[in-house]
C-alpha cells in the first residue's frame, strides 16, 4: 500500500512496514508539507506532533485508512474524515501502562525535587534540608477523566495508601462500580479540583475541555497541592497557571508532560519556574509498549490490505462517528 509515514514509531514496525510497502517517511511534517506528500497515499500512520487537518484530507483523493499509533484523536479532523469516507482506527490498548506509570515518576519528581536534587548535586551541593517534600500514602490523588489511563493511575495510587478519587464526563452508577473495583470513588470535577492534593489530569482535549483547567479552577484547587498534566496541553491555561506559581499561594508546583505549544525548540515560559518539571510528552514512550504499539499497527494495516479490518478490530480501536 502506498503510505505516508508521519511520525516515528518502533524502529521494528517501520522495517515491517517498509519491507511490504510503498513508504514515504515524513516526521512531524507541518500542514504544507502533508499537504503535498499526502496526494498518492492511501494510508497515513501518524501519532501526536502532526495536524490531520481538512486541508490535508483533501489533498488525499485515494486516502483510505488513517491509523492513529496512540490513543489521542485532538489532531484529526475526525468529522472531516468521515464524511469524506475515510476510516479512522486508532491503538489505544498499549498506552494506559506507560502514561499511569510516568505519572507517578513525574509526581515524584516533583514533589520530592528529584531535578533539582540531581541539577544541585551535579553542582556539588549537599542541600539535603532544602529537598523535602509530601508523602505520597495518606494524601488524595484526584483524577479528571477516569477513564482507560486515568482509572490506572488511581489503581495504582491506591495500592500506595493514597485516597484515589475521580470524575468523568459520562458517570453512570456502572462506571462508579468499576472504579470502585479499583479503588477510585467517583465524584464530581469541582470536588475532585477542591479535595485532591494531587490533582492528576487524563481526559481528551476537545472544544469542552480546552482550558478546563483555567483561573477559577486553580483559584479552587486545595491548599498546598501540585497538578499533574499528562492528557493535552490545551486542557490547562498555561498562562493562568504561571500567575498561579508566581502569584498565587494554593498550587504548589505542576509537572507537565504535555503543553499548549510543543515541538523541537519551542520553550515554555513554565520552563523558568523551580517548582515545574517539564518533559516532552513522552507518556507513551516505554519502549515495551511502542513495540506492541508498532505490531498493532503493521497488523491492522495487514487486515485493512486483506480487506478483513472488522474482524481484527476491538471496540477501542473503533473511533465512532463524530458527532453532526
Ligand atoms: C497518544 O495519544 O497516544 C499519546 O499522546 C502518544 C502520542 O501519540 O504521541
Amino acid at each position: 500500500m502506498k503510505i505516508l509515514l508521519a511520525s516515528s514509531i518502533d524502529p521494528a514496525a517501520i522495517k515491517a512496514l517498509e519491507k511490504d510497502h510503498d513508504v514515504v517517511r515524513a516526521f512531524n511534517a507541518p500542514e504544507e508539507q502533508l499537504v503535498e506528500l499526502v496526494a498518492d497515499r492511501e494510508v497515513v500512520i501518524f501519532r501526536s506532533g502532526v495536524m490531520i487537518s481538512a486541508a490535508v484530507l483533501d489533498a488525499a483523493p485515494n486516502l483510505e485508512l488513517l491509523l492513529r499509533a496512540g490513543s489521542g484523536l485532538d489532531n484529526i479532523d475526525v468529522a472531516h474524515a468521515q464524511a469524506g469516507g475515510i476510516r479512522i482506527v486508532r491503538v489505544p490498548g498499549s498506552s494506559a501502562q506507560p502514561v499511569a506509570e510516568l505519572t507517578f515518576g513525574l509526581l515524584l519528581a516533583l514533589v520530592r525535587k528529584v531535578a533539582l536534587a540531581d541539577r544541585l548535586l551535579r553542582e556539588g551541593h549537599w542541600p539535603k534540608a532544602q529537598l523535602g517534600g509530601p508523602l505520597l500514602a495518606g494524601k488524595t490523588l484526584g483524577i479528571v477523566g477516569a477513564g482507560r489511563i486515568g482509572s490506572r493511575v488511581g489503581e495504582m495510587g491506591a495500592a500506595w495508601g493514597m485516597r484515589a478519587i475521580g470524575c468523568v464526563d459520562r458517570p453512570s452508577p456502572a462506571v462508579a462500580d468499576a472504579l470502585a473495583e479499583r479503588g477510585v470513588a467517583l465524584t464530581d470535577f469541582d470536588t475532585v479540583v477542591r479535595e485532591s492534593d494531587f490533582l492528576c489530569l487524563h481526559l481528551p482535549l476537545g472544544e469542552q475541555t480546552h482550558h478546563i483547567v483555567d483561573a477559577r479552577v486553580l483559584s479552587h484547587m486545595k491548599d498546598g497541592s501540585f497538578l499533574v498534566n499528562m492528557a493535552r496541553g490545551g486542557v490547562v491555561d498555561e498562562h493562568a497557571l504561571y500567575t498561579e506559581l508566581t502569584e498565587g499561594d494554593r498550587v504548589l508546583g505542576a509537572a507537565l508532560d504535555v503543553h499548549e505549544h510543543e515541538g523541537e525548540g519551542v520553550i515554555s515560559p513554565l520552563g523558568a519556574l523551580p517548582n515545574v518539571v517539564l518533559t516532552p510528552h513522552i507518556g507513551a514512550m516505554a519502549l515495551d509498549s511502542q513495540r506492541l504499539i508498532g505490531e498493532r499497527v503493521v497488523e491492522l494495516l495487514g487486515a485493512h490490505e486483506r480487506g478483513s479490518l472488522d474482524e481484527l478490530l476491538t471496540s477501542d480501536e473503533v473511533v465512532p462517528a463524530a458527532a453532526p
